[in-house]
């Protein structure tokens, strides 16, 4: 698609792109078609005097520093929507997984130790029938609302906004955050990284919820306080954690949560389905093809830029 406009400039090699060569790559470049690896911030931008469009392989663009674009008149696009529902369908595995504990079971059939049927191995938290609180109420945390209704769940969320529609469609009920936490049983965080939702689960935070609880992130991993959630675990101030986004990113080997028996760690892989990751890779490049040809970008993540 892209190579049909222009000439592609290519980082072939299967990592993330050191940050001198995008800095030297970038001095020639009128598009950026890059992912959540690259910041895009001012020293990238004064960089590249020719650059007219950003376009980010992701629906999260806290990788870009979006006011600085909007003021160099350049639109960055990203990839709400495709996503949603592949991520969606994850937070549900994570929230099964670390609510039944079935990182657990796996280690303990590969282990060698499955013996005679015991009623007391390995017993989890019910997920059907219990509240489910989500962080963000935005298309992800809708679409894993519509999910937990199928569990029979009761719904709580928080976030800046009252969804009214979500709320009639769900029976969802909003909540102030320690409301929240203190009422549900699984907490599902989907809402997007920026200064207001950094370390939003603290250890006040973790304090506030049921000793039973399961917390699931799907967002991004600096939205929880990783040195409290160690502790949370570890205390069982909480019961068990599901995380496909951690701080860091990725975890040293020999991290604490990496070794935590009651936390599913997995890799970043939200939206990592085929079709999804697809639909993704497409929708940045006609966001790159309609920002060289002076047009609104399919998903423009700072539509100031148009005025
Ligand atoms: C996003 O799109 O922001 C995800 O984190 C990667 O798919």
């Amino acid at each position: 698609m892209l190579r049909n406009v222009g000439d592609v400039d290519l980082w072939e090699i299967d990592n993330v792109i050191p940050r001198p060569d995008l800095l030297d790559r970038v001095v020639t470049a009128d598009a950026l078609y890059c992912m959540l690896t690259e910041q895009v911030d001012s020293v990238l931008l004064q960089a590249a005097p020719r650059l007219r469009v950003v376009s980010n392989m992701a629906v999260g663009v806290d990788n870009i520093d979006l006011l600085a674009c909007t003021s160099r008149q350049i639109p960055v696009g990203h990839t709400p929507g495709v996503l949603t529902e592949a991520t969606a369908d994850l937070a549900m595995a994570l929230l099964l997984a670390a609510a039944r504990r079935l990182g657990e079971g796996i280690d303990y059939a590969r282990s060698g130790q499955w013996g005679e049927f015991r009623p007391d191995l390995l017993l989890g938290r019910e997920v059907h029938s219990s509240v489910i609180g989500i962080v963000g109420m935005g298309r992800i945390g809708s679409a894993v609302a519509r999910r937990a209704t199928g569990f029979g769940m009761s719904i709580r969320y928080t976030g800046p906004s009252a969804k009214p529609a979500i709320e009639h469609e769900l029976g969802a009920v909003r909540r102030d955050l320690a409301g929240l936490l203190t009422e549900s049983d699984h907490v599902v965080l989907t809402a997007p990284l920026n200064p207001a939702t950094y370390h939003l689960i603290d250890e006040r935070a973790l304090t506030l919820m049921k000793p039973n609880a399961t917390l699931v992130n799907v967002a991004r991993g600096p939205l929880v306080d990783t040195d409290a959630l160690v502790v949370a675990l570890e205390t069982g101030a909480i019961a068990a954690a599901g995380l496909d986004v951690t701080d860091p990113e990725p975890l040293p080997i020999d991290h604490p949560l990496l070794d935590a028996p009651n936390c599913v760690v997995i890799p970043h892989l939200g939206s990592a389905s085929v079709k999804t990751r697809e639909e993704m890779a497409e929708l940045a490049a006609r966001n790159v093809i309609r920002g060289l040809a002076g047009e609104p970008l399919e998903a423009c993540a700072n539509p100031r830029v148009y005025g």
